[in-house]
């Protein structure tokens, strides 16, 4: 029997403001999930968090797109709202866009990732979860992971992988998918996937041949943008992603090497602002100055006959402090920008604005040079 892997998260409340996850929110989460596991809904979960995200790991045999998952991760939403709302946390149900909902997740504000496979002897994975960014900040990590010699070895030296790898790409704006196909076609791969508001990986597969079946996805990022389902701001997505790992795939220090780079993205303050990624373990995924600057946390799992055995906080080690140092040096520089861009998002990136406003207050005073 297949296993699938499934991160639904939402935003149902913060605490303080937008920085952190109140423990009664997973507490009540995970009363629903146990209930659900009980009833054999789903296998195993983890619940847990990534700045003021509540993130449901969810384990089963119901495949992708599942409705009874779905509407599990929905309910679970709906009683952690209640009890946000009980604490007037901030922002308490934001993320849950409707009243309406029909039995699948996808455009109804939560993000969502999910992998179906053939569990292997050994099925090693790594969830990441990122706050205050959106899902164009794993472009290049994941990029990197499965593309790039200079960070996975194994695309040189393991026989296995040596064929590369094939990227499903989404265009977020057109509603467009297409699949390209590494190394083979690298350069129009990188052309695109670097407007990372627009194109966005949104899954990886392996190549014929190789040790895992070319149907089955190995990588899977959420790529719900929550400002083009609300047509308004309503939060930045706070994306999140599942790496499969090893044996013919990154090996576990390959799929997590990519983020010893604090790479900048956008996101921050008021989802409006360019800064760097922080990599942190669980305990330091608490987005305090402006707001932040963006985390990342990787989660390691071993999946053994439907359950999670884990997890392991992957960027607690000490051989990240390097990249949290460089981080932090960072943030001082960009910060130091104030308003001006390239440290404030260009205006048809930025989530809040007020230049419309601005333009029609000022349209009569300027006058032709
Ligand atoms: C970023 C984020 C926060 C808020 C900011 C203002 O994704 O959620 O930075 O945008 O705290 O929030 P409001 O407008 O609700 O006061
Ligand atoms: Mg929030
Ligand atoms: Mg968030």
């Amino acid at each position: 029997m297949k296993t699938t892997v499934s991160i639904i998260k939402a935003d149902v409340g913060g605490w303080p403001g937008h920085s952190t996850m109140h423990p009664a929110l997973m507490d009540e989460a995970k009363k629903e999930l146990e209930k659900a596991k009980k009833a054999g809904v789903i296998t195993d979960f983890h619940v847990t968090y990534c700045g003021d995200d509540l993130e449901l790991i969810l384990a089963h045999n119901k495949g992708v797109d599942n409705k009874e998952v779905h509407t599990l991760a929905w309910n679970t939403f709906k009683a952690a709202t209640e009890v946000a709302k009980s604490l007037k946390l901030y922002g308490a149900g934001q993320d849950l866009l409707s009243d309406a909902f029909s039995g699948n997740i996808k455009g109804m504000g939560p993000g969502v990732a999910e992998l179906e496979f053939e569990e292997r002897k050994s099925e090693p994975i790594i969830c990441f979860l990122m706050d205050k960014t959106d899902p164009g900040a794993f472009n290049l990590p994941i990029y990197k992971m499965f593309a790039d010699p200079f960070n996975t070895a194994g695309l040189v030296i393991d026989p296995s992988m040596h064929a590369g790898f094939v990227f499903e790409v989404y265009d977020v704006y057109e509603n467009k998918k297409k699949t390209l196909s590494v190394p083979e076609e690298l350069y129009d791969l990188l052309a695109i996937i670097g407007n990372k508001s627009k194109y966005i990986i949104k899954r990886i597969y392996p190549k014929k041949g190789g040790k895992v079946p070319e149907t089955e996805a190995v990588a899977c990022v959420s790529t719900d943008k929550l400002s083009l389902i609300a047509g308004e701001y309503v939060g930045k997505d706070d994306p999140v992603a599942i790496v499969r790992c090893q044996s013919g795939l990154p090996a576990v220090g390959e799929a997590i090497e990519p983020f010893t780079f604090p790479h900048l993205v956008s996101g921050w303050m008021r989802g409006s602002h360019v800064g760097p990624l922080m990599p942190v373990g669980l305990a330091d995924a608490t987005p305090s100055r402006f707001d932040g600057p963006t985390r990342v946390v990787a989660l390691g799992f071993q999946v053994a006959n439907g359950k999670l055995i884990g997890p392991v906080d992957m960027f607690k080690d000490k051989a990240y402090d390097n990249a949290r140092q460089k981080a932090n040096k960072i943030a001082d520089y960009m910060r130091r920008h104030g308003p001006f861009e390239p440290h404030r998002l260009p205006a048809e990136d930025m989530e809040y604005t007020t230049l419309p406003k601005v333009l029609t207050k000022l349209k009569d005073r300027f006058k032709q040079i």
